[in-house]
């Protein structure tokens, strides 16, 4: 039967990516196949090493190799690219080489609270700021424009004028926790059909 192999690309904590490899590994259809960090000192890395995933360290200066990273990517027989929290822009050959195959987490109701600057605490401290009533997460297909992609699916969470940035990252974290995986597998079958 045939395999598709996918790699999570990350930067730092992996909360997402080790959630996907568990949620992915009973599938004999779908392969959590490897871990690429843009950091050495990833928490996600040492996640990946627990559950018994390869992994590797492309630095932001490497990335725009593609000597170095397709050949990485092609020994390890990849099919598509999730982003769980990657920070550097994706290159361009790299969209050329996985079109339509590139998807990434938002912590945040896209377009709003979206581009360069904001990841992670940045945007719960803006959406705090703009006294916002709700935020969520969005998975959207990665395009050169920055969290500009296709929007494939968005989850809200209520917000209360006592949330802080913390409370409201512990709300879009058990969103990320619920919904990801599944919008994942949901794509995997659109392309496997
Ligand atoms: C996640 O909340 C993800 O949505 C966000 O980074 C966090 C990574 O957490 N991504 C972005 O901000 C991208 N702009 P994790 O490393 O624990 O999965």
């Amino acid at each position: 039967m045939y395999v598709m192999n996918i790699a999570i690309f990350v930067s730092g904590s992996g909360s997402n990516c080790e959630n996907v490899i568990q949620y992915f590994s009973g599938s004999d259809k779908y392969c959590i196949a490897l871990v690429v960090s843009s950091r050495a000192d990833a928490y996600a890395l040492e996640r990946a090493k627990r559950l018994g995933v390869p992994s590797a360290v492309v630095p932001r200066s490497e990335l725009n190799q593609p000597d170095t990273v397709l050949p990485l990517l092609c020994k390890h027989q990849i099919g598509f690219i999730v982003l769980a929290g990657f920070l550097p822009l994706i290159p361009d050959y790299l969209l050329d080489t996985f079109p339509h195959r590139i998807v990434n987490i938002h912590p945040a109701l896209l377009p709003k609270y979206g581009g360069k600057g904001m990841w992670g605490h940045h945007v719960h401290e803006a959406v705090k700021a703009a006294g916002e009533t709700e935020t969520g997460i969005t998975i959207h297909y990665v395009t050169p424009v920055c969290d500009g992609g296709e929007i494939i699916a968005q989850f809200s969470t209520t917000l209360t004028p006592e949330d802080t940035p913390d409370t409201i990252a512990e709300k879009v974290h058990l969103l990320e926790m619920k919904h990801f995986p599944q919008v994942l597998e949901g794509i995997f079958e659109q392309i496997s059909r």
